[in-house]
């Protein structure tokens, strides 16, 4: 399938123009115009002509999509997280899919930091108490935190995101743990982290934070059984995926003050329910799915994920390729 201006792709978000005017100026697109995702129905109804998807995590990519679109050949997903399309379906059918890795993994981690820090030092409550008008006088025992310096930091998952959120502990003076399904020899070496399982992590950190992508073997993995491994004083962070940790169970433990508090940036459902309990409780923080939102990296997202698309629509495999098992098949359906 050579790149031209016939191969027809559907964008399901208006992305920074710049990425969007590369891959206008290549091939024909659709923009979703919408502040919201596409309903399925007009996904269905936009697939039916095209060579390429350009998609995000909030969109779900199934077989009745792909069903819906005979030329469909690459799906090309803004995010490194590729939890909302059936890659296995797709591989079936020959359809490539590719994510945006590597390029967001500092920015994720900051605020993974971010979040970590103002969860210790309860910073959004303090900003909420000075807005209404609480603030008297200095006061001995109001807000008081935890330290973050010294105190010890349990990295579940030690991939990109996960190494670099080690680090900035690290460079906070923490102890850092970690578990991962590969050990690490050389990152430990290099930085100074102890390897441990989980049960121990959990058990020993003051600060945990979740860097696993969601499969079947890591939804809930943070359940009743490892909230009460964790230290009264323990505070969870979540900038993964929500099914990660088991939101009932979560908000038992905040409720209870069996853990300490916890800062996510992603939920079970997304956008979480207005009239979800944990957001009636104070030791929680919750933001709406933003590690990778700064300027610069959100461009770079968007472009890489233009590139892999116009890359496979030119007949080559991009880098970001996730299912390379697809791969055979896929050029076999290649127009000659
Ligand atoms: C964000 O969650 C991503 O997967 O890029």
């Amino acid at each position: 399938m050579a790149e031209t201006k016939a191969a027809r792709v559907y964008v399901t978000r208006e992305l920074p123009s710049t990425a969007l005017d590369l891959l206008a100026e290549a091939v024909t697109i659709r923009v979703w115009p919408g502040e919201l995702p596409p309903p399925p129905e007009v996904l269905l109804a936009e697939a039916a002509d095209v060579d390429a998807l350009l998609t995000l995590l909030t969109d779900r990519i199934d077989a009745a999509i792909m069903s819906a679109a005979p030329r469909l050949r690459v799906i090309s997903n803004m995010a490194v997280g590729y939890d909302n399309i059936d890659v296995e379906e797709a591989s079936r059918r020959g359809i490539l899919v590719t994510n945006t890795p590597g390029i967001l993994i500092k920015t994720t981690a900051d605020f993974a930091f971010a979040l970590l820090l103002a969860a210790a030092r309860r910073v959004v409550e303090a900003d909420r108490y000075t807005r209404q008008g609480r603030w008297k006088t200095w006061e001995p025992q109001t807000l008081l935190g935890q330290d973050v310096h010294d105190a010890t930091l349990g990295v579940v998952g030690l991939g990109g995101v996960g190494l670099e959120v080690a680090k900035r502990g690290r460079g906070f003076g923490m102890r850092v743990l970690y578990c991962d399904g590969i050990r690490k020899l050389e990152e430990e070496r290099r930085y100074g982290l102890v390897y441990v399982e989980l049960e121990q992590l959990l058990a020993e950190s003051d600060f945990i934070s979740l860097h696993v992508p969601l499969t079947s073997e890591t939804h809930h993995l943070v359940g009743e059984r490892e909230l009460s491994l964790m230290k009264p004083t323990a505070v969870l962070i979540n900038t993964a995926r929500g099914p990660v940790v088991d939101q009932r169970a979560l908000w038992r433990f905040l409720e209870e003050r069996r853990i300490a508090a916890a800062a996510i940036d992603v939920s079970e459902e997304e956008p979480i329910a207005p009239d979800d309990p944990l957001l009636g409780l104070d030791n929680i923080i919750i933001t709406p799915h933003i590690a990778s939102a700064s300027v610069a990296t959100r461009l770079s997202m968007a472009k890489m994920a233009v590139d892999n698309l116009l890359t496979a629509l030119r007949g080559q495999v991009p880098p970001q390729c996730v299912n390379r098992e697809a791969v055979r098949r896929w050029r076999r359906a290649l127009p000659r």
